[in-house]
């Protein structure tokens, strides 16, 4: 499956660094004209100069802006008008005492994680509803059907997703642009790399220490090891394809076998 998006513009947010860094070089390395994304501009200066390294393209530029705010998304728009793709990757999580989550922090995690993409959804939709093509996927987690106890705030999110994707689908029904979530297991970022070596110890080679890891913390696994982020970037890269045009309102499974049902 030869898999081309050249000729369409996608926005990757919380792209300077882990999933949505490599969901940017797989739709660069497809031939899309990609924009990535993050709180600031140095940080996405070196995105760009990253992506377009690993991509081998020039089909890279960078917006700027804390999505979690009006006007952060405004500076994202007023440079990006309009995309054919738009991928909601950025999120924030972190463990908390589920009786201690108080309301700011509630209100916190919804504006980052949902907030941010219902107004990018909102903003770019109905120019893809006209155009006849679009593609919108989000980035959920195992965390959003296998709700952690001591992560209820950041589950209760990736839930939210899972009916915000599914809902906008319903939105753009018959227009030729598909919404859809992944379901994103554990993955093999730098902050999941140093919560495994706080785990497991400094000293294991990184293939023992990840094994340890799995084993005693992550049992539940059918693979056994951390998702590589570009194992995340190949299922989104053929959901945003041509290729994919009969997947709609759906949320996809990357999460290793992680969640133990057959249906998410
Ligand atoms: N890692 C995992 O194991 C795992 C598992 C399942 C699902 N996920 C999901 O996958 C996605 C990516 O996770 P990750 O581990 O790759 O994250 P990460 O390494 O922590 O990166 C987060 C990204 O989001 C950006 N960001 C954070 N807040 C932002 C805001 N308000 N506006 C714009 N950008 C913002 C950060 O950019 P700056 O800091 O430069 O602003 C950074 O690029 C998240 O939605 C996460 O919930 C991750």
């Amino acid at each position: 499956m030869q898999i081309d998006l050249s000729g369409r513009t996608a926005l990757v947010t919380g792209s300077t660094q882990g999933i949505g860094q490599a969901i940017a070089v797989g739709l660069a390395g497809a031939g899309a004209h990609v924009v990535v994304n993050g709180r600031s501009q140095e940080r996405v200066a070196q995105a760009v100069h990253a992506v377009r390294a690993a991509s081998r393209s020039d089909e890279v530029t960078g917006a700027a802006g804390d999505l979690a705010t009006e006007e952060g998304a405004a500076a994202v728009l007023g440079t990006t008008p309009a995309v054919d793709i738009l991928v909601n990757s950025l999120g924030i999580f972190g463990a908390a005492s589920p009786l201690e989550i108080d309301d700011a922090e509630w209100l916190r995690y919804f504006e980052v994680n949902v907030l941010s993409a219902i107004r990018l959804i909102r903003a770019y939709l109905a120019g893809m509803k006209k155009r006849g093509w679009g593609r919108v996927v989000n980035i959920a987690s195992d965390s959003a059907v296998a709700i952690p106890a001591e992560m209820i705030h950041y589950g209760m999110t990736k839930t939210s997703l899972l009916a915000v994707s599914r809902g906008f689908a319903k939105d753009a029904a018959g227009s030729g642009v598909t919404v859809n979530s992944v379901i994103a297991g554990p993955t093999h970022t730098g902050g999941v790399e140093d919560f495994v070596r706080e785990l497991v110890g400094a000293e294991l080679p990184w293939d023992e220490a990840q094994h340890e890891f799995m084993v005693r913390h992550r049992p539940q696994s059918l693979l056994q090891r951390l998702i590589e982020p570009e194992e995340i970037a190949n299922m989104v890269v053929y959901l945003a394809s041509p290729h994919a045009s009969a997947t709609t309102g759906g949320a996809l499974r990357v999460d290793g076998g992680y969640v133990d049902s057959i249906l998410p």
